[in-house]
């Protein structure tokens, strides 16, 4: 049978170990989050220093293929409450610490962060940048929507800092893009490509996904070459996540039959990732490419390659503070994520609390759990031969691997786990091996998408 076949199921992304839909609410409280949250900044900050991820979720229009968290609003007055909630959360966080934060990696995400005007996200990040200090080569970057991105907003974000940009491609064909209603031009993401290029930014990225509506190959191939003639440095290759159960995505614009076929989808996976490949892009991981002089590359061979809710990441710093509406915080020994409503958010914020609605603890099981899937998700290997990484239940673990070991998925030897170049597509099947929390409780519902 046909492997991707056999190991095309459910299963989660790994952003974080445990997944969300495994968090163990009951033992979490804000007050417990504070504590591991000042633990991780003495433990990390005056080493490499943190990172900074701030959730911008307004958008001008919905598309419908969107999994996100994002308000469609076309009344730009929201900027300016959102931003005065994010500074004011921000200052709760530094009054915590009683010193000044480094900053070392900052990320703008969404929503739609260049939905706000240059001169708000200037007030914003100037406000962030008050209470801390910046780390030697910080690494900022931000997600930028091609048909709202200004030359003004890519200057301004320069003059910052910022010098890494992903632009939301998705699909050049204009029936893909009518039905996800994203009506975007291959002149619009050229345009702000050389733009950011000429601005000095040293990173670009585009996204491109897989898996979407009325998609062909012959679509696909045409997107990946338009794509190749403005040579972006990562390209995010993203399985469409079909989850319209989930309550507010707004992925009904189309019909389940205008969605490929699971064996076309497959096809569009496997030709897209030949044709990168035979392009100069170099696999990353999951979901991720990059050209051999991009720094997500150079991590990958020095394994200082982190992955975290951003997606993968080059550098790696232990706590990471999430700002604004539904961010989710990790300080490596909890998660903690904030109110998933803009009014909630800034309700909370403007009575002094903070917005955490949810959270998880971790164990030291969880911990060790987490290494491992770490090292695969990141490095494609991983060994339990140190104590600290020995699970009690590895021999079941093992069993479970068994079969993609005869697969040619991995090769187990000496209490050493390698992922094969033909298990590279399947990481997230060896990583949900490990994931003790999925396999003790079975969801009653579906949570997850498929993992290609
Ligand atoms: C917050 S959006 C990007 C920024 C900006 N809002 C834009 O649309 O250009 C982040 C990326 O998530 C990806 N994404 C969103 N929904 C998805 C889904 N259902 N399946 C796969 N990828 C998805 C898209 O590639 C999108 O560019
Ligand atoms: S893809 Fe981007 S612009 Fe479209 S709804 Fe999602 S976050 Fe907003």
């Amino acid at each position: 049978m046909n492997l991707i076949n056999k190991y095309n199921i459910p299963g989660p992304r790994y952003t974080s170990y445990p997944t969300v839909p495994y968090w163990d609410e009951n033992s979490f409280s804000t007050e417990k989050w504070i504590e591991t949250f000042k633990r991780s900044f003495d433990e990390s900050n005056d080493k490499g220093g943190i990172s900074i991820y701030i959730h911008l979720p307004f958008c001008e229009s919905l598309c419908t293929f969107c999994a996100c968290h994002k308000r469609i609003t076309k009344l730009h007055s929201v900027e300016d409450g959102y931003i005065a909630a994010v500074l004011k959360e921000w200052k709760m966080y530094v009054d915590l610490l009683g010193k000044k934060p480094k900053i070392k990696e900052l990320h703008l995400g969404g929503g739609t962060p260049t939905f706000f005007n240059p001169q708000n996200l200037k007030k914003l990040l100037e406000g962030i940048f008050e209470l801390s200090v910046i780390a030697e080569n910080p690494e900022f970057s931000f997600e930028g929507h091609p048909n709202n991105t200004s030359t003004d907003h890519l200057k301004t974000l320069y003059s910052l800092g910022f010098r890494r940009c992903s632009y939301g491609v998705q699909d050049y064909d204009l029936k893909v893009q009518q039905t996800i209603n994203r009506i975007q031009p291959f002149e619009k993401v050229e345009a702000v490509t050389k733009a950011a290029r000429d601005i000095g930014y040293e990173s670009i990225s585009h996204d491109l996904i897989f898996g979407l509506p009325h998609q062909t190959w012959e679509s696909m191939a045409a997107t990946i070459e338009k794509t190749k003639s403005l040579k972006p440095d990562r390209i995010a290759f993203y399985s469409y996540a079909h989850v319209p159960w989930i309550k507010g995505v707004g992925q009904r614009g189309f019909d389940e039959s205008d969605l490929p076929s699971a064996e076309l989808k497959r096809e569009l996976y496997e030709k897209g990732k030949n044709l990168l490949e035979e392009l100069g892009y170099i696999e990353i991981g999951m979901d991720h490419f990059s050209l051999p002089t991009d720094s997500l590359y150079q991590s990958m061979k020095d394994k200082t390659i982190h992955r975290n809710f951003m997606g993968y990441s080059s550098s790696s710093t232990q706590l990471m503070i999430g700002l604004g509406m539904s961010a989710i915080s990790d300080s490596w020994y909890a998660f903690a994520q904030n109110d998933k409503s803009v009014e909630g958010y800034i309700e909370q914020v403007n009575a002094g609390e903070l917005p955490v609605f949810r959270g998880h603890i971790l164990n030291e099981e969880d911990l060790m759990v987490r290494r491992h899937i770490l090292n695969i998700m990141c490095h494609l290997e991983t060994s339990w031969e140190e104590k600290n990484m020995q699970l009690p239940e590895m021999p079941e673990i093992i069993g479970r691997l068994e079969e993609m070991q005869q697969d040619g998925l991995i090769e187990i030897n000496n209490n050493h786990l390698k992922v094969t170049e033909k298990g590279r597509t399947f990481v997230r099947n060896i990583a949900m091996a490990f994931d003790l929390r999925m396999i003790r409780k079975q969801p009653e519902t579906r949570i997850f998408s498929m993992t290609v």
